[in-house]
């Protein structure tokens, strides 16, 4: 059977990754959280003291660092850092080298290398437009802040805040600098089918995705 690649975007918080999770799971593919890498970045650039505006040495930095991702662990250069880079100082570091293209040309290259063979569901900002565009399934999952602030609030994986206007407003934050930035802004492709998850059970999404699965692996 055909190994698909699917890619799934949509703003901070919006459950990109337990709906990718799940559908990954489900059909023995490989799940990976393209936005750990540039957490992992911003991690280093904060550990190294190097300034998050400073490209050639960030994308330096980025090139010559071992990322390992998986379904438990997020390491860099052999450091776990699975916990560490799910704080409020790191979800900005990120999104500062989210910002440069010359990090981003390097990661991109990283995560098409990774769904050379198919069999991957990859979450983030850019999969459907920028790294896979040629993805058999792209989906761009959006819901209101006050439904993300509050999923991101719950979320045990992410230390910080839990006052939910404190964290809607660093969503917020987030999302200004994702959708305005110049290098590969946030939005959902042309050929994306946008689902917008606000009072929607996950289970009732990912059947919703895996429905649109099965019908592409059947037109096979
Ligand atoms: O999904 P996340 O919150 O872990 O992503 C961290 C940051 O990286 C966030 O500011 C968005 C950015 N990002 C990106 O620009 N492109 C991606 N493919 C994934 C994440």
């Amino acid at each position: 059977m055909r190994k698909l690649i699917i890619a799934i975007d949509g703003p901070s918080g919006v459950g990109k990754g337990t709906v990718a999770r799940a559908i990954a799971a489900e059909l023995g593919y490989r799940h990976v959280d393209s936005g750990a890498m540039y957490r992992a970045v911003g991690w280093k650039a904060l550990q190294l003291g190097v300034g998050l505006d400073q490209e050639d040495t960030l994308s330096g930095l980025a090139t010559d660092s071992t990322i390992e991702i998986s379904a438990t662990l997020v390491a860099i250069d052999g450091t776990d850092i699975t916990r560490a880079i799910r704080t409020p100082e790191i979800d900005k570091a990120a999104a500062a080298v989210a910002r440069l293209p010359n990090v981003r040309a390097i990661l991109v290259g990283r995560q098409r290398r990774l769904g050379l063979d198919g069999g991957i569901v990859m979450e983030g900002r850019d999969i459907g437009t920028v790294v896979f565009p040629q993805a058999d399934l792209k989906l761009y999952l959006d819901a209101s802040v006050e439904e993300r602030a509050r999923r991101r609030a719950s979320d045990s994986a992410h230390s910080g805040p839990v006052a939910l206007a404190e964290v809607a407003t660093a969503l917020k934050e987030r999302d200004q600098s994702d959708s305005t930035r110049a290098a590969s802004p946030l939005y959902a492709a042309a050929d994306a089918v946008v689902i917008d998850t606000t009072g929607t059970p996950v289970a009732d999404v990912v059947a919703q995705v895996m429905a649109m699965v099965r019908k592409l692996l059947m037109a096979d």
